[in-house]
């Protein structure tokens, strides 16, 4: 198991990805660190979708004018949903799930990187959530926090440099 302070140092947004799949044990394992996520309540509101689907990955690509182009080459992606019925904080419990993804994607030696889907914008007429909700059959009551792109990195990019830590963001006591 990686040292935590590492793991955090070198999990950098991969959006390039070797064209193999993710073996179904590594994303039994990602699956597991997201049911064990801490939610408000141990009220668990969330949902995940798998999707290694090739046309569905596509149509995921497009559903934003920018920011989602990487998941085209993506051979795998997790869309991150919850019950906003279940909890007045589902966004926080999906957020903490999806950065447990991404975290233990990381631990596997995998790269991910985070789709934004809440409050964007497939375009004028059509929210990118009611766009991937149509994508995956997704039930009415069921809200879309993001997806996460994940697989093999094509891209090296350097762990967290950290003479750029904001200390300045840091307070004791008093602002
Ligand atoms: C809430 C959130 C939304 C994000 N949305 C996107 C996105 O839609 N598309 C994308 O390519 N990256 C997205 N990212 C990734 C960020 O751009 C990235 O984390 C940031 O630039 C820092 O880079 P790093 O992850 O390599 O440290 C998102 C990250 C977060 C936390």
């Amino acid at each position: 198991m990686t040292n935590f302070i590492d793991l955090v140092t070198s999990r950098r947004s991969i959006r390039k990805y070797e064209d193999r799949p993710v073996e179904k044990e590594k994303v039994q394992q990602i699956l597991k660190a997201a049911l064990m996520a801490p939610s408000s309540k141990r009220c668990t509101p969330w949902q995940f979708v798998v999707i290694d689907d090739k046309e569905k990955l596509q149509k995921l690509s497009v559903c934003r004018e920018m920011g989602c182009k990487f998941m085209e080459g993506a051979p795998l992606a997790i869309v991150v949903l919850a019950e906003e019925e279940k909890s007045d904080v589902w966004v926080e419990d999906a957020t903490i799930a999806a950065i447990m993804i991404q975290l233990q994607v990381e631990d596997l030696g995998l790269g991910s990187c985070w789709m934004q889907v809440r409050n964007r914008k497939k375009d004028e007429n059509l929210t990118t959530e009611d766009y991937i909700k149509e994508i995956i059959n997704a039930p009415a009551g069921l809200k879309v926090e993001c997806v996460i792109g994940i697989g093999y990195k094509a891209e090296e990019k350097k762990p967290f440099d950290e003479t750029r830590l904001q200390l300045d963001k840091i307070h004791y006591n008093n602002f």
